[in-house]
């Protein structure tokens, strides 16, 4: 379906300020979005690239505990760090943000209570493990215990990563928490659902018959998410870091990171242009596009625009052009087995070499399939296609520009 718009409003993932950014993050999201943005300036086009940061989630609450400081610290760490590589490597964000602002949790809490008044929830209570000793429930990731699959005693309550098998809690034979080591006991807790079931009929129409033109791998995604059937996603957690649950008798209950997240694209629209921003989310004639990687599919597809949908007034995004991933050296990157090329880093060894590798990574592009990084390619990209093909191009036109045409480029149609 090709509609004429007006405008374009270009989103970026907004990555987790859990660690620093690599190359898989570049060549997978920003890059391509830097590309499409600056593409559709130079056409003279309205546009406005948003990017921020992602700082809520329990990632960053267990980091924060390792090292002894707040999570505030360390999203303030990682905000400024990421925030400083992406400038360096010329992604021309209108605005980078943060979800700790106080902007955002203003918004994803009143984006909380318009589905609540709209009764666009379901309240459900579970039997979640709570760690008496520390007084608090325990999210997937704060239990450990032995595997029943594979017997390692240090598995997760979400997976275990020794035989990659993904659990949950009540898997596990021997269940510990990492608070405080005790036992912990079920409790009944109550959340929020977004009922994604009831979304279903209209996501099928939107996505498998009004939007075929989608990339390959995003439509697939969302066939097989939408066969599978789908059902109603919890939207708080129990947890003391995050977006407050806006409802009385919510004491101790945040929003889910991913709830609150891609609100961040709105809050962040909203702080650069106070005046202007509904303007980017809901005339018709607005383009909405996200950029983002694989693993973000069924919350860009499905997720968020239910909760836009069940909202009522915004857009929802005409494209969400995913990229699948990039390895290095044959092995998936990893942050927490330290297996990335940094950006950082990176600009340490290579000053001034941003361009090699945003072109190397251009070149490169995990667009259909996952790719490889290899420092050999890398190398011969540089000096077989910059350095020979592209230099020698340049170097030709400059000398014959000084030798017949006195230094200067003719304007077009002049010769
Ligand atoms: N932080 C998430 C990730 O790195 C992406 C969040 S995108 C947003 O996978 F839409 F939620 F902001
Ligand atoms: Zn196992």
């Amino acid at each position: 379906m090709s509609k004429k718009f007006k405008r374009t409003l270009i989103t970026s993932a907004l990555p987790y300020a859990n660690g620093p950014v690599h190359i898989g993050h570049l060549a997978g999201v920003y890059v391509p979005a830097d590309i499409y943005s600056r593409y559709l300036r130079l056409k003279g086009e309205e546009a406005l690239f948003i990017g921020g940061s992602d700082e809520h989630g329990i990632p960053i609450t267990i980091k924060a505990r390792k090292e002894g400081v707040t999570p505030q610290d360390i999203v303030d760490r990682y905000h400024k760090l990421i925030k400083k590589s992406f400038e360096e490597f010329g992604i021309t964000f209108d605005i980078y943000s943060r979800t700790t602002s106080e902007i955002h949790k203003k918004t994803a809490s009143d984006f909380f209570q318009t589905l609540y008044e709209k009764g666009e929830f379901e309240e459900q209570e579970s039997e979640q493990y709570y760690d008496e000793e520390a007084g608090q429930f325990l999210a997937d990731r704060y239990i450990t215990g032995t595997c029943p699959h594979c017997g390692n005693k240090n598995a997760y309550g979400d997976q275990c990563e020794q035989c990659g098998t993904s659990l949950s809690p009540n898997d596990l034979i021997n269940p510990k928490s990492t608070l405080s080591g005790s036992v912990p006991v079920m409790r009944k807790t109550k959340h929020w659902y977004l009922p994604l079931n009831k979304h279903e009929a209209w996501l099928r129409q939107w996505i498998l018959e009004d939007h075929k033109e989608w990339k390959s791998n995003v439509y697939g995604q969302c066939k097989s998410w939408l066969d599978l059937g789908l059902q109603p996603r919890a939207v708080s957690r129990d947890l003391d870091w995050g977006v407050p649950v806006p409802v009385e008798g919510a004491e101790g209950k945040v929003l889910y990171v991913w709830f609150d997240a891609p609100i961040g694209y709105i809050s962040n629209t909203k702080e650069l242009l106070p005046d202007e921003w509904e303007k980017w989310w809901k005339d018709k004639d607005t383009r909405l596009v996200h950029f983002i990687g694989k693993d973000n599919i069924v919350f860009h597809c499905i997720v968020f625009p239910s909760m836009l949908k069940a909202e009522g007034t915004f857009n929802l995004p005409d494209n969400v052009p995913a990229n699948e991933f990039l390895n290095l050296e044959g092995d998936k990157i990893s942050t927490s087995r330290n297996w990335a090329v940094w950006l950082h880093e990176y600009l340490e060894e290579f000053p001034g070499k941003q361009d090699v590798l945003r072109y190397v990574l251009t070149a490169n592009a995990p667009e259909t399939k996952d790719n490889d990084f290899t420092w050999k390619d890398f190398q011969a990209r540089n000096n077989n296609e910059l350095v020979a093909v592209l230099g020698n191009f340049v170097n030709r036109a400059l000398v014959l520009t000084q030798k017949y045409f006195d230094n200067k480029v003719p304007a077009a149609g002049e010769l």
